[in-house]
């Protein structure tokens, strides 16, 4: 926390922001990206003016089928017209966190960025990080990617 609201040159205390942002907090839900309706009944398709996504879809997803799909499911959550933030791994097969090893789907941009186009979102950013080499997993960079759901049906 204290890293960000340096990073904003704000001069907030880390307590406060923490207040702030558990007072916003609504809920914290079960998803499955691979439902049809990720959220189950309790919320219907077309609802979120935005989502965003960190490091999930790779990691649920074995093949570019599955990662389609998951994008797919993800994307119906969205009204038409609504934004997706998707931060994502490129490359990586495998990270670590302690001693348990987790598989990843190795996702070059050009699928990434195929696969929401495909699915008629609109790509209005995207940032490339260069992620530092680790033996903890084989990631070759990070993006940050700014879309909009096509606001026709
Ligand atoms: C690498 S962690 C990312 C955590 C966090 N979002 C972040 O950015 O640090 C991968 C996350 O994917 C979630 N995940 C795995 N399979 C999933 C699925 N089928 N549907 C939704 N999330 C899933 C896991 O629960 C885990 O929280």
């Amino acid at each position: 926390m204290e890293y960000v609201i340096k990073k904003e040159n704000s001069n907030e205390c880390a307590s406060s922001r923490q207040n702030s942002i558990r007072n916003k907090v609504r809920g914290i839900l079960s998803i499955d990206v691979h439902l049809e309706n990720p959220l189950g009944n309790k919320f219907g398709l077309d609802y979120f003016d935005v989502i965003i996504s960190s490091l999930c879809l790779e990691v649920a997803s074995e093949s570019l089928e599955d990662y389609t799909r998951a994008m797919r499911n993800m994307c119906g959550l969205l009204k038409p017209g609504g934004h997706l933030v998707l931060v994502g791994l490129c490359g990586q097969s495998f990270y670590q966190v302690g001693d348990k090893t987790f598989s990843s789907l190795p996702l070059r941009l050009h699928q990434v960025e195929d696969t929401l186009e495909h699915l008629g979102n609109i790509l209005l950013s995207m940032r490339w990080i260069k992620t530092q080499e680790s033996k903890f997993s084989d990631t070759k960079g990070a993006f940050v990617i700014v879309a909009q759901r096509s606001k026709k049906p």
